[in-house]
């Protein structure tokens, strides 16, 4: 996966969230509140010099205390509802992205999914998808009313006329901008150094939790321990190093804090009590230069949420601008009709697996594909299934090149049983029912199950809401094929696509559960890769192939008759 290191970060970032949608609405509500809290911290501070002068009589003073209330009231409501609204934002603005990455990630070519460590994608769709928001919220709705805080309160503190405040208020700014600056770089390497341990053990963990049964089987469980526990030791101590250095960052922090302090506050309290400056301009200043204070920290912040946005957003998009099913214009419609195979070369790596491998599938007829094991006989259902391109060559459908189809049109024509019977997690219900053109009824699941001689083992382990576990593991292999062949059954799709979907069942259940196939699919186009040949004796047509080619086509009976390779895979003997 190549990680953009150019200068393409910030085009990926804001296309990112253009892509993915913003709350405008909000944020523009969150912009206007921002934007007054920071006029009405100028205010108070004009405010005070009015509302604290002395007066000689109180009624003149309490207006100008109330207007002072007002503006201290409107202020924090500003304060705290922006706040919130803000949180809301970031939320929405995570919730979209991720949407968006986990939309792309669903649509990666096979191709690409298998040439990366697919883990890799879920700390990017989860962690990394939930760092953009906060440089965005600061961007787009806190700078600009920092910016114009700032310079206001530069322009204010010169009007008092007195170059020792202004020349004061200056001085914080390299101080502030130092402070940053190194608790930043501590914190910044100091997490770096965690998070990285984090997804080391992390990764460990997830691959033993996979490997669990495996490692059971091996007798390896002390083993393993010894070494999860080597790497939970590492993160321990980066961990133990990190909580001292954070604690001694704090300590700096807070001394540097007291340097502020001091700038902020000696100066115009020398002037006081020098009668330089009165009791309203001092209130004032120190209002006016503390909120300086803290704008120029949070300025300084956003710089730590733009290094965060960039890292992730390089992380994601590598993901995200891998080609894309989606992103491939589809420039016809689906035409029914024979399947062909022109020259088709396809490798998943360096060696070709096919090689210049043609034939015809016909429109609504049987074709057997049969052929040794590692032959290639998978690879061309993934190649139909647009799975894979062919890299040379062409695969036509109803005289359409596939490659110029709709990936989601295309398939959706499709029932395809892919070997091994993968299921997804659930229900019987949901498993039957998964991506279906319509909701079966339970007469008609029960009808199904009964087809495939499923309906007693699964009435005895609980009915349709039996859970299946993850890909089926609460299910023998032989129920498995069977309920991959119930789902299929149920299917309205004109081309139905088998690979090896009774290999784990025994000669009787095989022979029933083909006849129902064979029932189902008759006007369909049906294509069964098969070990045991009886499932294909009556195909219309059977392709043989050898080490990747297709050596012969013909009948069972042709080829039973001319060729040495078909009569021994007939009598089992290869
Ligand atoms: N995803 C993959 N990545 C790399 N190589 C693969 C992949 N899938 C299959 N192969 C290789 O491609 C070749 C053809 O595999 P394929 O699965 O098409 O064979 P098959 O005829 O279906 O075999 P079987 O009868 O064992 O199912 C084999 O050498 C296999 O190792
Ligand atoms: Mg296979």
């Amino acid at each position: 996966m190549k990680e953009n290191k150019n200068q393409h970060v910030w085009r990926d970032y804001f296309s990112m969230l253009l892509n993915a949608g913003l709350p405008w609405v909000l944020m523009a509500v969150c912009f206007g509140l921002s934007m007054l809290k920071a006029i009405m911290s100028l205010a108070l501070a004009n405010q005070i010099t009015v509302a604290l002068k002395d007066y000689s009589n109180i009624k003149e003073a309490i207006p100008e205390l109330w207007k002072l209330i007002g503006i201290l009231l409107v202020g924090i409501a500003a304060s705290v509802a922006g706040i919130h609204l803000q949180g809301i934002v970031g939320a929405q603005v995570d919730r979209n992205v991720q949407r968006y990455a986990v939309d792309n990630v669903l649509y990666l070519k096979t191709k690409d999914l298998e040439e990366n460590d697919t883990r890799n994608f879920i700390t990017r769709l989860t962690d990394d998808a939930c760092k953009n928001s906060p440089f965005l919220i600061e961007l787009t709705i806190n700078e600009i009313p920092r910016i114009y805080y700032i310079i206001a309160a530069i322009i204010a503190v010169r009007k008092i006329g007195q170059p020792t405040l202004t020349g004061a208020m200056f001085l914080l700014i390299p101080c502030i901008v130092i402070l940053s600056l190194v608790s930043g770089k501590i914190t910044f390497t100091n997490r770096n150094k965690v998070q990285t341990k984090l997804a080391a053990v992390t990764a460990k963990l997830a691959e033993k939790i996979d490997d669990i049964e495996l490692i059971k089987s091996y007798s390896t469980e002390e083993k393993e321990i010894k070494s999860g526990n080597e790497v939970l030791d590492e993160l321990s101590k980066v961990r133990k190093e990190g909580a001292l250095v954070d604690h001694i960052n704090k300590y700096i922090k807070n001394m540097i804090w007291f340097i502020d302090v001091a700038i902020m506050v000696i100066p115009p309290t020398l002037l006081m009590f020098k009668g330089v400056i009165d009791r309203t301009v001092y209130y004032a200043y120190i209002l006016l230069v503390s909120r300086f204070e803290t704008y120029i920290r949070e300025h300084l912040i956003v710089w730590v949420y733009l290094k965060e946005a960039q890292g992730a957003t390089r992380r994601l998009s590598a993901v995200l601008n891998m080609e894309n099913e989606k992103s491939v214009s589809a420039e016809t419609a689906f035409n029914s009709g024979d399947i062909e195979f022109i020259n088709v070369c396809f490798a998943y790596g360096e060696e070709n697996v096919l090689n210049d491998v043609s034939f015809v599938i016909e429109k609504s007829k049987k074709t057997g594909i049969v052929g040794l094991s590692g032959s290639g006989k998978s690879t061309v259902l993934n190649l139909i299934e647009k799975f894979y391109e062919p890299d040379e060559g062409k695969i036509l459908i109803g005289g359409k090149d596939i490659s110029k189809l709709d990936y989601t049109d295309y398939r959706s024509r499709f029932a395809y049983l892919p070997q091994n019977a993968p299921c997804v997690s659930g229900t019987v219900r949901e498993m039957l029912n998964y991506s279906t053109q319509r909701e079966y009824s339970d007469e008609e699941l029960v009808k199904a199950l009964k087809d495939v001689m499923l309906y007693d083992d699964i009435m005895k382990l609980g009915g349709l809401d039996y859970q299946i576990g993850h890909n089926g593991e609460n299910l023998s292999g032989g129920q498995r094929q069977k309920l991959g062949i119930a789902r299929m059954l149920l299917s309205d799709s004109e081309y139905v696509m088998l690979d090896e979907a009774t290999s784990a069942l025994d000669p009787e259940a095989t022979a029933a559960i083909q006849k129902k196939i064979d029932e189902k699919c008759r006007g369909k186009t049906l294509i069964v890769v098969a070990h045991d040949l009886s499932t294909i004796e009556n195909a219309d047509k059977v392709l043989v192939f050898d080490k990747g080619r297709m050596i012969a086509e013909g009948t069972h009976r042709q080829l039973k008759e001319k060729l040495p390779l078909y009569r021994d895979l007939v009598k089992g003997d290869r």
